[in-house]
């Protein structure tokens, strides 16, 4: 959903105001700089090493569709299909140093520190929303091309589906919850 939220705008726009700027930030700049992401290939790697396929068969199914979407995104957005790090001559295997992860951090204003786990929702929730009111407003716009189809409906509903949890276990044991804030 989020691949779809942020994908969201038309090519030229993308074209003409997103990519210069990014690439004005590093001109190989790439998602894969993302520190969050750094460990998620590892992670997948061991849940699938430890797990029968059927159980890891929803996980499996959600990593494919994500994977789909983001190319989906991408051939809209890019119709020549090459990322900023590939044309740059780079490849996606490369060794990520720490000032490309800082880059990323500097480039969308991320400020990485420890919150407690009320701070860690407080802030999703608030970011969640603020996505939620932004699709409002202004809609996804057409799905592009080789999208699943499940994210072609309800899509608002999927995106807000995190904070619902949380307000769901947040009513359920606020008790504990209280604790943590102390
Ligand atoms: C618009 C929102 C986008 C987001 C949030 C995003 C996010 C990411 C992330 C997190 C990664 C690393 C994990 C992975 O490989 O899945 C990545 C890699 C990649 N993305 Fe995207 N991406 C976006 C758009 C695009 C576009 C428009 C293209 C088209 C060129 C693209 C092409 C790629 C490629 C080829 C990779 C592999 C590493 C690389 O070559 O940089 N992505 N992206």
């Amino acid at each position: 959903m989020l691949f779809l939220y942020t994908g969201s705008c038309s090519p030229e726009l993308y074209a003409a105001v997103v990519r210069p700027r990014i690439s004005a930030a590093h001109p190989a700049f790439s998602g894969a700089w993302a520190r969050d992401y750094a460990a998620v290939p590892a992670a997948l790697r061991v849940v699938r090493g430890r797990h029968p396929a059927s159980l890891l068969a929803p996980l499996t199914s959600a990593a494919r569709d994500n994977q789909r979407v983001h190319m989906a995104v991408a051939g809209k957005l890019v119709p020549n299909g090459a990322s900023l790090l590939q044309q740059a001559g780079r490849h996606p295997a490369d060794i990520i140093s720490a000032a490309e992860h800082d880059l990323y951090d500097a480039y969308f204003g991320v400020h990485r520190r420890l919150v407690c786990s009320l701070g860690y929702e407080a802030q999703l929730v608030r970011r969640l929303a603020q996505c939620a009111s932004d699709i409002t407003v202004h809609g996804l716009g057409p799905n592009p091309d080789g999208c699943p189809e499940r994210f072609t409906h309800d899509a608002l509903p999927l995106l807000t589906a995190p904070a619902e949890y949380l307000a769901a276990q947040q009513a359920t044991t606020p008790l504990l919850r209280k604790e943590l804030t102390t």
